[in-house]
Protein backbone atom coordinates (compact mmCIF):
# COMPACT_ATOMS: atom_id res chain seq x y z
CA UNK A 1 0.00 0.00 0.00
CA UNK A 2 1.40 3.62 -1.11
CA UNK A 3 0.48 6.32 1.80
CA UNK A 4 0.64 10.14 0.53
CA UNK A 5 2.07 11.94 4.22
CA UNK A 6 0.99 15.39 4.22
CA UNK A 7 3.51 17.67 6.22
CA UNK A 8 5.81 14.72 6.37
CA UNK A 9 8.96 16.40 7.17
CA UNK A 10 7.60 17.64 10.40
CA UNK A 11 7.54 16.21 13.91
CA UNK A 12 5.07 13.82 14.00
CA UNK A 13 4.87 13.51 10.38
CA UNK A 14 8.34 12.27 10.35
CA UNK A 15 8.11 10.19 13.05
CA UNK A 16 5.15 8.60 11.49
CA UNK A 17 7.27 8.42 7.90
CA UNK A 18 9.41 5.97 9.45
CA UNK A 19 7.02 3.73 11.15
CA UNK A 20 5.05 3.65 7.88
CA UNK A 21 8.56 2.74 6.04
CA UNK A 22 9.32 -0.09 8.88
CA UNK A 23 5.89 -1.79 8.46
CA UNK A 24 6.46 -1.94 5.11
CA UNK A 25 4.10 0.72 3.77
CA UNK A 26 5.30 2.59 0.78
CA UNK A 27 5.09 6.18 1.49
CA UNK A 28 5.13 9.52 -0.77
CA UNK A 29 5.52 12.75 1.24
CA UNK A 30 4.39 16.43 0.43
CA UNK A 31 5.50 19.33 2.82
CA UNK A 32 5.93 22.93 2.11
CA UNK A 33 8.66 23.04 5.03
CA UNK A 34 6.74 26.10 6.49
CA UNK A 35 7.36 24.87 9.77
CA UNK A 36 10.02 21.98 8.69
CA UNK A 37 13.45 21.03 7.02
CA UNK A 38 14.13 19.34 3.54
CA UNK A 39 16.91 17.99 5.47
CA UNK A 40 14.53 15.41 7.62
CA UNK A 41 13.56 13.77 4.45
CA UNK A 42 17.22 12.21 4.03
CA UNK A 43 17.12 11.65 7.69
CA UNK A 44 14.29 9.48 7.09
CA UNK A 45 15.94 7.81 4.40
CA UNK A 46 19.13 7.60 6.33
CA UNK A 47 17.25 5.50 9.48
CA UNK A 48 15.02 3.53 7.26
CA UNK A 49 17.09 2.50 4.61
CA UNK A 50 14.45 2.91 2.37
CA UNK A 51 13.65 5.38 -0.70
CA UNK A 52 10.25 7.32 -1.42
CA UNK A 53 9.19 10.09 -3.48
CA UNK A 54 8.91 13.52 -2.00
CA UNK A 55 7.57 17.09 -3.43
CA UNK A 56 7.55 20.70 -1.98
CA UNK A 57 4.07 21.89 -2.13
CA UNK A 58 1.34 23.55 -0.15
CA UNK A 59 -1.34 21.42 0.08
CA UNK A 60 -3.78 24.17 -0.37
CA UNK A 61 -2.42 24.02 -3.98
CA UNK A 62 -4.92 21.93 -5.62
CA UNK A 63 -3.44 21.88 -8.87
CA UNK A 64 0.01 21.00 -7.61
CA UNK A 65 -1.55 18.32 -5.72
CA UNK A 66 -3.24 16.74 -8.37
CA UNK A 67 -0.12 16.11 -9.99
CA UNK A 68 1.11 14.15 -6.97
CA UNK A 69 -2.06 11.40 -7.74
CA UNK A 70 -1.90 11.24 -10.83
CA UNK A 71 2.06 10.20 -10.55
CA UNK A 72 1.73 8.08 -7.66
CA UNK A 73 -1.02 5.46 -7.23
CA UNK A 74 -2.19 6.51 -3.47
CA UNK A 75 -4.22 3.86 -1.92
CA UNK A 76 -4.61 6.30 1.49
CA UNK A 77 -3.91 9.76 3.31
CA UNK A 78 -2.41 10.76 6.59
CA UNK A 79 -3.09 14.19 6.58
CA UNK A 80 -0.64 16.14 9.10
CA UNK A 81 -0.14 19.31 7.01
CA UNK A 82 -1.56 22.56 9.23
CA UNK A 83 -0.93 25.02 11.69
CA UNK A 84 -0.75 24.16 15.18
CA UNK A 85 0.21 27.06 17.86
CA UNK A 86 -2.42 28.16 19.69
CA UNK A 87 -1.14 31.28 20.44
CA UNK A 88 -0.36 32.55 17.44
CA UNK A 89 -3.57 31.00 15.97
CA UNK A 90 -5.62 33.94 18.15
CA UNK A 91 -3.62 36.43 16.98
CA UNK A 92 -4.24 35.79 13.32
CA UNK A 93 -7.11 33.57 12.98
CA UNK A 94 -8.03 33.53 9.62
CA UNK A 95 -4.26 32.56 8.43
CA UNK A 96 -5.12 29.43 10.36
CA UNK A 97 -8.51 28.72 8.68
CA UNK A 98 -7.58 29.65 5.59
CA UNK A 99 -4.78 27.01 5.69
CA UNK A 100 -6.29 24.41 7.78
CA UNK A 101 -9.41 24.23 6.46
CA UNK A 102 -8.98 25.09 3.01
CA UNK A 103 -5.87 22.20 3.18
CA UNK A 104 -8.24 19.42 3.88
CA UNK A 105 -11.16 20.33 2.19
CA UNK A 106 -8.16 20.60 -1.52
CA UNK A 107 -7.09 17.17 -0.37
CA UNK A 108 -10.44 15.55 -0.16
CA UNK A 109 -11.43 16.85 -3.16
CA UNK A 110 -8.57 15.61 -5.36
CA UNK A 111 -8.87 12.16 -3.50
CA UNK A 112 -12.13 11.70 -4.26
CA UNK A 113 -11.77 12.79 -8.10
CA UNK A 114 -8.92 9.59 -7.94
CA UNK A 115 -10.95 7.17 -5.72
CA UNK A 116 -8.92 7.27 -2.87
CA UNK A 117 -10.92 7.22 0.15
CA UNK A 118 -8.78 6.28 3.11
CA UNK A 119 -7.99 8.57 5.67
CA UNK A 120 -6.21 9.61 8.55
CA UNK A 121 -6.77 13.17 10.05
CA UNK A 122 -4.62 14.22 12.72
CA UNK A 123 -6.43 15.86 15.15
CA UNK A 124 -6.15 17.63 18.70
CA UNK A 125 -6.91 17.17 22.64
CA UNK A 126 -7.53 20.57 21.66
CA UNK A 127 -10.71 20.16 20.19
CA UNK A 128 -12.02 19.32 23.89
CA UNK A 129 -12.98 22.01 26.54
CA UNK A 130 -12.75 21.88 30.38
CA UNK A 131 -14.05 18.97 31.51
CA UNK A 132 -14.63 18.36 35.49
CA UNK A 133 -12.16 16.64 36.02
CA UNK A 134 -9.64 17.00 33.44
CA UNK A 135 -10.06 14.17 31.54
CA UNK A 136 -11.03 13.47 28.07
CA UNK A 137 -13.23 10.51 26.65
CA UNK A 138 -14.22 10.52 22.73
CA UNK A 139 -17.58 11.57 23.86
CA UNK A 140 -16.76 14.43 25.96
CA UNK A 141 -18.36 18.00 25.15
CA UNK A 142 -16.26 19.64 22.49
CA UNK A 143 -15.73 22.98 22.74
CA UNK A 144 -12.59 24.71 21.82
CA UNK A 145 -11.22 27.65 23.70
CA UNK A 146 -8.47 28.97 20.73
CA UNK A 147 -9.19 29.36 16.46
CA UNK A 148 -6.42 26.32 16.33
CA UNK A 149 -8.76 23.93 18.22
CA UNK A 150 -11.26 25.70 16.22
CA UNK A 151 -10.10 24.93 13.12
CA UNK A 152 -9.38 20.60 14.12
CA UNK A 153 -12.95 20.54 14.74
CA UNK A 154 -14.06 22.20 11.96
CA UNK A 155 -12.60 19.63 9.92
CA UNK A 156 -13.93 16.54 11.94
CA UNK A 157 -17.50 18.25 11.01
CA UNK A 158 -16.40 18.06 7.60
CA UNK A 159 -15.56 14.51 7.84
CA UNK A 160 -18.17 13.58 9.70
CA UNK A 161 -20.69 14.98 7.18
CA UNK A 162 -18.52 13.46 3.99
CA UNK A 163 -18.91 9.93 5.48
CA UNK A 164 -22.45 10.09 6.05
CA UNK A 165 -22.89 11.29 2.10
CA UNK A 166 -20.73 8.40 1.01
CA UNK A 167 -20.23 5.77 3.35
CA UNK A 168 -17.47 4.18 0.81
CA UNK A 169 -15.24 5.95 2.95
CA UNK A 170 -12.30 4.74 5.41
CA UNK A 171 -11.70 7.83 7.94
CA UNK A 172 -9.76 7.41 11.29
CA UNK A 173 -9.64 10.88 13.65
CA UNK A 174 -6.99 10.70 15.98
CA UNK A 175 -6.62 13.09 18.76
CA UNK A 176 -3.15 13.98 20.12
CA UNK A 177 -2.35 15.13 23.50
CA UNK A 178 1.23 15.87 23.98
CA UNK A 179 3.19 14.43 21.87
CA UNK A 180 7.16 15.30 22.80
CA UNK A 181 10.52 12.80 22.75
CA UNK A 182 12.62 11.98 19.59
CA UNK A 183 13.63 8.87 17.57
CA UNK A 184 16.20 7.05 19.42
CA UNK A 185 19.05 7.92 16.52
CA UNK A 186 18.60 11.54 17.88
CA UNK A 187 18.24 12.35 13.39
CA UNK A 188 14.59 13.30 13.70
CA UNK A 189 12.87 15.34 16.77
CA UNK A 190 11.30 18.47 17.69
CA UNK A 191 13.12 21.69 16.53
CA UNK A 192 10.05 24.64 15.98
CA UNK A 193 11.68 27.63 13.77
CA UNK A 194 10.54 29.80 16.08
CA UNK A 195 10.77 30.60 19.87
CA UNK A 196 8.49 27.32 21.13
CA UNK A 197 5.31 27.60 22.40
CA UNK A 198 4.99 23.97 23.70
CA UNK A 199 6.67 23.05 27.41
CA UNK A 200 9.61 20.14 26.08
CA UNK A 201 11.42 22.24 23.20
CA UNK A 202 11.10 25.06 25.25
CA UNK A 203 13.12 22.71 27.98
CA UNK A 204 15.73 21.00 26.06
CA UNK A 205 16.80 24.92 24.62
CA UNK A 206 17.23 25.94 28.41
CA UNK A 207 19.12 22.71 29.56
CA UNK A 208 21.51 23.48 26.34
CA UNK A 209 21.93 26.81 27.63
CA UNK A 210 20.17 28.46 24.40
CA UNK A 211 18.02 30.31 26.59
CA UNK A 212 18.55 31.00 30.38
CA UNK A 213 15.17 30.45 31.74
CA UNK A 214 12.14 28.42 31.61
CA UNK A 215 8.91 30.36 32.35
CA UNK A 216 6.39 28.26 34.01
CA UNK A 217 3.07 30.01 33.46
CA UNK A 218 1.31 29.71 36.60
CA UNK A 219 1.58 27.64 40.03
CA UNK A 220 -1.80 27.80 41.22
CA UNK A 221 -3.72 25.16 39.99
CA UNK A 222 -5.98 23.00 41.49
CA UNK A 223 -2.96 20.07 40.77
CA UNK A 224 -0.06 18.42 42.83
CA UNK A 225 1.69 21.19 43.03
CA UNK A 226 0.25 23.84 41.56
CA UNK A 227 1.28 24.03 37.48
CA UNK A 228 -0.27 22.52 34.58
CA UNK A 229 -1.06 18.97 33.95
CA UNK A 230 -1.09 17.43 30.86
CA UNK A 231 -0.82 13.63 29.21
CA UNK A 232 2.31 13.53 27.41
CA UNK A 233 2.76 10.77 25.11
CA UNK A 234 6.16 9.60 23.14
CA UNK A 235 6.05 11.25 19.60
CA UNK A 236 7.34 7.52 18.54
CA UNK A 237 4.39 5.76 20.31
CA UNK A 238 1.94 8.28 18.75
CA UNK A 239 3.52 7.49 15.06
CA UNK A 240 2.65 3.47 15.74
CA UNK A 241 -1.02 4.76 16.65
CA UNK A 242 -1.39 5.56 12.71
CA UNK A 243 -0.34 2.49 11.41
CA UNK A 244 -3.08 1.28 13.80
CA UNK A 245 -5.70 3.82 12.50
CA UNK A 246 -4.81 2.24 9.14
CA UNK A 247 -4.88 -1.59 10.04
CA UNK A 248 -8.11 -0.85 11.23
CA UNK A 249 -9.24 0.82 7.77
CA UNK A 250 -7.44 -1.92 5.88
CA UNK A 251 -10.26 -4.18 7.52
CA UNK A 252 -13.37 -2.02 7.05
CA UNK A 253 -15.10 1.43 6.11
CA UNK A 254 -16.38 3.70 8.68
CA UNK A 255 -15.57 6.65 10.60
CA UNK A 256 -13.67 6.59 13.90
CA UNK A 257 -12.43 9.11 16.76
CA UNK A 258 -10.11 8.07 19.17
CA UNK A 259 -7.56 9.56 21.53
CA UNK A 260 -3.90 9.29 21.48
CA UNK A 261 -2.75 9.26 25.29
CA UNK A 262 -0.81 7.57 27.92
CA UNK A 263 -4.04 8.17 29.69
CA UNK A 264 -1.68 9.58 33.00
CA UNK A 265 -1.47 13.32 33.99
CA UNK A 266 1.66 14.39 34.64
CA UNK A 267 3.10 18.21 36.14
CA UNK A 268 5.49 20.91 34.65
CA UNK A 269 7.37 21.05 37.28
CA UNK A 270 7.26 16.55 37.24
CA UNK A 271 8.53 17.35 33.59
CA UNK A 272 11.26 20.21 34.11
CA UNK A 273 12.64 17.32 37.72
CA UNK A 274 12.56 14.28 35.54
CA UNK A 275 14.34 15.55 32.71
CA UNK A 276 16.98 17.14 34.89
CA UNK A 277 17.30 13.96 36.31
CA UNK A 278 17.36 11.55 33.72
CA UNK A 279 19.47 14.00 31.59
CA UNK A 280 22.38 15.35 34.61
CA UNK A 281 21.49 18.72 33.51
CA UNK A 282 19.89 21.68 35.17
CA UNK A 283 17.32 23.18 34.12
CA UNK A 284 16.58 26.83 35.76
CA UNK A 285 13.07 28.32 35.76
CA UNK A 286 10.82 30.69 37.21
CA UNK A 287 7.03 30.76 38.09
CA UNK A 288 5.09 33.72 36.04
CA UNK A 289 1.50 34.31 35.37
CA UNK A 290 -0.92 31.97 33.91
CA UNK A 291 -1.13 31.89 30.11
CA UNK A 292 -4.37 32.94 28.59
CA UNK A 293 -6.78 29.63 27.28
CA UNK A 294 -4.37 26.95 29.97
CA UNK A 295 -6.46 24.74 31.46
CA UNK A 296 -5.07 23.10 35.08
CA UNK A 297 -5.38 19.15 33.66
CA UNK A 298 -5.79 17.63 30.67
CA UNK A 299 -5.66 13.85 29.62
CA UNK A 300 -6.63 11.17 27.59
CA UNK A 301 -9.10 8.75 28.64
CA UNK A 302 -7.75 5.37 26.13
CA UNK A 303 -9.68 2.77 27.10
CA UNK A 304 -11.39 3.25 23.25
CA UNK A 305 -7.80 3.34 21.81
CA UNK A 306 -6.99 0.10 23.29
CA UNK A 307 -10.49 -1.94 22.85
CA UNK A 308 -10.94 -1.00 18.94
CA UNK A 309 -7.12 -0.40 18.13
CA UNK A 310 -5.48 -2.41 20.35
CA UNK A 311 -2.86 0.55 20.52
CA UNK A 312 -1.07 1.18 24.01
CA UNK A 313 1.77 3.98 25.18
CA UNK A 314 4.63 1.65 25.78
CA UNK A 315 7.79 4.60 26.59
CA UNK A 316 8.12 6.42 29.79
CA UNK A 317 8.38 9.99 30.64
CA UNK A 318 11.88 9.28 31.27
CA UNK A 319 12.23 7.73 27.87
CA UNK A 320 10.61 11.02 26.29
CA UNK A 321 12.99 13.60 28.32
CA UNK A 322 16.12 11.51 27.50
CA UNK A 323 14.72 11.31 23.79
CA UNK A 324 14.66 14.79 23.71
CA UNK A 325 17.60 16.02 25.04
CA UNK A 326 19.66 13.08 23.20
CA UNK A 327 17.98 14.72 19.51
CA UNK A 328 19.28 18.43 20.44
CA UNK A 329 22.77 16.92 21.65
CA UNK A 330 23.32 15.29 18.33
CA UNK A 331 22.23 17.87 15.97
CA UNK A 332 23.58 20.90 18.74
CA UNK A 333 26.27 22.42 15.86
CA UNK A 334 23.89 21.92 13.25
C1 LIG B 1 1.99 22.30 28.38
C2 LIG B 1 2.05 22.85 29.80
C3 LIG B 1 1.66 25.21 29.93
C4 LIG B 1 5.31 26.37 27.75
C5 LIG B 1 -0.64 22.41 23.02
C6 LIG B 1 -1.73 22.38 22.00
C7 LIG B 1 -2.11 20.95 21.72
C8 LIG B 1 -0.89 20.17 21.30
C9 LIG B 1 0.21 20.29 22.36
C10 LIG B 1 -0.97 20.18 18.90
C11 LIG B 1 0.96 23.86 30.09
C12 LIG B 1 3.08 24.88 30.35
C13 LIG B 1 4.29 25.64 28.35
C14 LIG B 1 6.16 27.18 28.55
C15 LIG B 1 4.94 26.49 30.49
N1 LIG B 1 -0.42 20.59 20.05
N2 LIG B 1 4.12 25.69 29.70
N3 LIG B 1 5.93 27.21 29.90
O1 LIG B 1 -0.91 23.91 25.71
O2 LIG B 1 -1.07 21.54 26.67
O3 LIG B 1 -1.12 21.86 24.21
O4 LIG B 1 0.46 21.67 22.54
O5 LIG B 1 -1.84 19.43 18.68
O6 LIG B 1 -3.06 20.98 20.70
O7 LIG B 1 -2.83 23.02 22.58
O8 LIG B 1 0.98 22.22 25.45
O9 LIG B 1 3.41 22.36 25.72
O10 LIG B 1 2.12 24.49 25.24
O11 LIG B 1 1.90 23.41 27.48
O12 LIG B 1 4.76 26.55 31.73
O13 LIG B 1 7.10 27.86 28.06
O14 LIG B 1 3.28 23.54 29.95
O15 LIG B 1 1.09 26.20 30.77
O16 LIG B 1 0.56 23.68 31.45
P1 LIG B 1 -0.60 22.45 25.61
P2 LIG B 1 2.17 23.17 25.91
Amino acid sequence: MKILVTGGAGFIGSHTSVELLKAGYEIVIVDNYSNSSPDVIDKIKKITGKDFKNYELDVCDKDSLEKVFEENQIDGVIHFAGFKAVGESSKNPVMYYRNNIDSTLTLLEVMKQHNCKKFVFSSSACVYGNTSDGKCCEDSPLAPTNPYGETKLVSEFILKDLYKSDNSWGIVILRYFNPIGAHESGLIGENPKDIPNNLMPYIVRVASKEYDMLHIFGNDYKTIDGTGVRDYIHVVDLSIGHIKALEKLNKENGLFTYNLGTGHGVSVLELVNTFSKVNNVEVKYEFTARRLGDVDINYADVTKAYNELGFKATKTIEDMCRDSYNYVLKNKSN
